[in-house]
């Protein structure tokens, strides 16, 4: 393990911010895990860094979390259990579940990112999130250096949102995550109207037809990171309550939303920063992705204070007009 110094971050983060982190290693075993943790504790944890923006140099200890390897567990009929290092790329690691004809993450594919990272924000698309095909995930508590199992039930999925956010924030580092797949696929989902709509001249659509239609929509409106950087939506869909949505729906006759209990109704923050006139815009390097509003690019050199004023104008707009508090959903560093 070599401790580097000065390391620029532009290529380990998908928004593409040119920070540098002062000292950076990369892990690659468990055992350089658990050495490096016993050295120093106050670390920052880099995985695919699909989901941070970077405003500010990194003062502590960077690690780049790159364990990487594929274990199934195939004893028993109709499901499969396997589990992906943490540093296993998201994508790749669904499209060999999907060669191997195991199903449940196919709704999920092309979602930038770690395996590692996948549980902390629950991470969600096309009627699905991770939460439905969890099995359980090994962490490794920084204080003691000990490895604790986490089931569903420790978890606390919630959308966009896991304990790992909450009480236990910065407390664990997830080193692998076991899903629990099936062989025989009873259950697909496409729900979704733009899947549905893509699907509908196949009879049986198999996972693999599923992941190329996702993977279609996903690419109609959503940058590629390795072409505008981003970090996929950038403000969670608002959750509000029947009351204020009634007096909205006076207003804006036409405003999308789904129902997500008798007195929660979500509206996507893509249709609201839209009415504001932010669509497309262009503040210099950061802007506002002209097929989906919800998402920021830097189109180049935009620092992460620029994308980050531009997310509080955003803000800020959107209080303004809709009296609707947006939270931002990308982590800010
Ligand atoms: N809309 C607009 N203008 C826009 C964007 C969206 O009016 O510029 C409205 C339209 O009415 C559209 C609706 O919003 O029908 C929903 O849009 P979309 O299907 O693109 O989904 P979303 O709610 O904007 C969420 C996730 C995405 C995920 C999609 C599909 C959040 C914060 N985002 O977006 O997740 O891919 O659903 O399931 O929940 C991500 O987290 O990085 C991400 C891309």
């Amino acid at each position: 393990m070599k401790i580097q110094q000065n390391i620029p971050l532009k290529k380990y983060n998908t928004f593409g911010i040119s920070t540098n982190a002062k000292r950076f290693v990369s892990i690659n075993s468990l055992k350089e895990l658990k050495e490096i943790i016993t050295l120093e504790k106050d670390v920052f944890l880099l995985g695919g860094g699909s989901n941070m923006l970077l405003t500010t140099d990194i003062e502590k200890l960077v690690l780049h979390l790159n364990l990487k390897g594929i274990i199934v567990n195939d004893t028993e009929n109709e499901v499969v259990f396997v589990t992906a290092e943490a540093g296993e790329n998201w994508h790749e690691f669904v499209v060999w579940c999907i060669s191997q004809n195991y199903g449940g993450l196919e709704n999920l594919s092309l979602i930038p990112g770690n395996v590692g990272t996948s549980p902390i924000q629950n991470i969600g698309a096309y009627g699905v999130e991770i939460k439905d095909t969890f099995h359980q995930l090994e962490a490794l508590e920084i204080e003691t250096g000990k490895i604790k199992i986490f089931k569903l039930e420790d978890c606390d999925f919630g959308y966009r949102n896991s304990v790992f956010k909450k009480e236990l924030k910065d407390k664990y580092i997830i080193i692998n995550v076991t899903f629990k797949l099936t062989k025989k696929h009873h259950k697909i989902n496409i729900s979704y109207g733009a899947i549905s709509s893509l699907l509908e001249n196949k009879e049986n659509p198999t996972i693999k037809d599923i992941s190329d239609a996702v993977v279609a929509i996903r690419q109609s409106k959503l940058p590629d990171p390795q072409e505008i950087g981003n970090s996929g939506s950038f403000f969670k869909n608002p959750v509000i309550n029947h009351n204020s949505f009634k007096i909205l729906q006076k207003k804006y006759p036409e405003i999308p939303h789904y129902i997500v209990s008798e007195n929660e109704i979500k509206i996507p923050a893509g249709w609201l920063i839209e009415q504001c006139g932010f669509k497309g815009k262009r503040f210099g390097d950061a802007g506002v992705h002209t097929k989906q509003a919800l998402v920021l690019v830097n189109y180049n050199n935009a620092t992460g204070q620029e994308i980050y004023s531009l997310a509080k104008n955003i803000q800020q707009k959107i209080k303004d007009t809709f009296n609707i508090d947006l939270a931002i959903e990308v982590n800010i560093i």
